[in-house]
């Protein structure tokens, strides 16, 4: 094969051959290989490459182009850096591109390697890499993006933010910002308690940066606790996420939505109860779902490990009872929606001590029913809301017993699944659903693909504000 003089081509050739050998982090000898190799391939190469760019206008990476959120990840040294690299997941999982950038710190506690493999593509850690930077890199991982998300941000990196410092390449990058800005600070809590990390903090603030955290827990520091955790990987993913999407339109606004979710727990005696594999997922993304519309959410839910969801008045309750009287105190409301996997059963008699084993007979647990909070509500003369939803579990028979339940309980609506044990719907963060919705003595089946119960939420928040805006046209 003939070699090749690199000086004896042209400028501007020349010119996009190191751009992109240095966007792709190869010499320019392997990028010309690279060239030829996909030329011999068939298809050759396309008329123009598309990473090659020649001129100086703004460059938008090939996820702008398919609506894919971009997000630039700056790793702070510290050593809750390693939450980072679940951070990269938890964003990736999410759909958004990342980009990441370590610190010379950050180095120190976690590996560009786990981050590139992590994110699927290199990450940057040098202002001064001549591969990254003849083309004014650090300007482009500030600009090429929709949000700068630091995480951990330690003090020394918010204290040289606060200060317009541009010393590295993270600094660099935040001082050329012109992209929303997301610190997830990460420090002992003497440190984020200190007169000058305040001060700073205040600054930041006053400049527009946002903040997730820091928690208040354990310190990695033996017998320290107080302020200063960094923010879990899934809060700061579901921040960042929330300010890359473009506000929801507010279909909702004006309504008052009541939902419950999770199990109930009966009590058998002190210490023992009766409960169920209810997870409350499903309840609480619906509540979240209908917040983010605009609706006033009251929440009401059986013990369940989940957060409150932002803007959601959250009422905790433990047995079917105690559900039913906080579901009847909050009407007069607009929608109801019962989401939660309420005990069919309760011990007639719970025990006021705990039960102890005698050696004799095993104690008799008497059941008897619990009130049926759906159709209670759905009864009632008075404060009936407009639109009762109500679900229905099945194992077998699912759309014929969902059909029954909707007539039996006197709902308006049905979200009907199968919670069979293979289906991993009890407990899990997906749901296939069937929404069954009552016209006079008519019942319409309406079968919806598998999706996150985040998508399953929104896709009834969306049908409940079509049903609103088709009762008010
Ligand atoms: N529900 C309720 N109060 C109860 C039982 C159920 O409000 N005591 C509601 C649930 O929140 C759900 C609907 O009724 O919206 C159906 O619940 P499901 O568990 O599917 O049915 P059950 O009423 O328990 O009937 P079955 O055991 O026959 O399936």
């Amino acid at each position: 094969m003939a070699s090749l003089t690199i000086r004896k081509l042209d400028d501007a050739i020349r010119d996009e051959l190191r751009l992109r050998a240095a966007r792709n982090g190869r010499s320019v000898e392997d990028e010309v290989r690279t060239i030829l190799r996909e030329a011999s391939q068939p298809g050759g190469l396309p008329a123009r490459h598309p990473d090659v760019l020649t001129d100086a206008a703004p460059r938008s990476r090939p996820e702008a182009a398919t609506g894919q959120l971009r997000v630039t990840l700056i790793i702070g040294g510290g050593i809750a850096a390693y939450k980072a690299l679940d951070l990269i997941r938890r964003l990736k999982e999410r759909g958004s591109h990342v980009r990441v950038v370590l610190t010379r710190a950050a180095t120190q506690f976690v590996t560009p390697l786990a981050a590139s493999a992590l994110a699927n593509e290199r990450c940057f850690t040098d202002l001064f890499d001549p591969q990254s930077e003849f083309d004014a890199g650090h300007i482009r991982l500030a600009r090429e993006c929709d949000l700068i998300v630091v995480a951990p941000a330690t003090a020394d990196l918010m204290a040289k933010m606060a200060g317009g410092h541009a010393d590295d390449l993270a600094t660099a990058i935040l001082l050329a910002a012109n992209r929303p800005i997301l610190l997830a600070p990460a420090m002992n809590p003497l440190m984020w308690n200190n007169a000058a990390t305040r001060r700073n903090v205040a600054q930041l603030k006053h400049d527009g940066v946002m903040m997730i955290g820091p928690n208040a827990g354990e310190m990695a520091e033996a017998n320290e606790a107080g302020t200063g955790r960094m923010a879990e990987p899934t809060e700061i993913a579901i921040a960042a996420m929330a300010l890359l999407r473009p506000p929801q339109p507010q279909t909702l606004a004006g309504k008052r939505v009541l939902i419950t979710a999770g199990p109930t727990h009966e009590p058998i005696d002190p210490v023992r109860y009766i409960a169920n594999r209810s997870s409350g997922k499903q309840g609480f993304a619906i509540a979240a779902a209908a917040a983010a519309a605009g609706a006033e959410v009251i929440l009401v839910s059986g013990p369940v490990e989940l957060k409150d969801p932002p803007g959601v008045v959250v009422k905790r309750v433990e047995s079917a009872r105690d559900m039913l009287a906080a579901v009847e105190a909050a009407l007069p409301v607009d929608i109801a929606i019962f989401a939660a996997a309420v005990a069919d059963w309760r011990v007639v008699s719970e025990g006021a001590q705990k039960l102890k084993k005698t050696g004799a007979a095993l104690p008799p647990l008497v059941l008897t029913e619990n009130p049926d909070i759906l159709a209670t509500i759905s009864k009632r003369a008075g404060n009936r809301p407009p639109l009762v939803i109500g679900f229905a579990a099945e194992t077998e028979h699912l759309i014929d017993n969902a059909r029954a339940k909707i007539v039996r309980k006197g709902c308006d609506w049905i979200v009907a699944n199968d919670v069979s044990p293979a289906t991993g719907i009890m407990g899990g963060d997906s749901n296939t659903v069937h929404l069954l919705t009552r016209h006079g003595n008519e019942i319409a089946v309406d079968s919806w693909p598998p999706m996150g119960k985040d998508g399953v939420a929104s896709a009834l928040i969306k049908r409940v504000a079509e049903h609103f805006e088709k009762a008010n046209s």
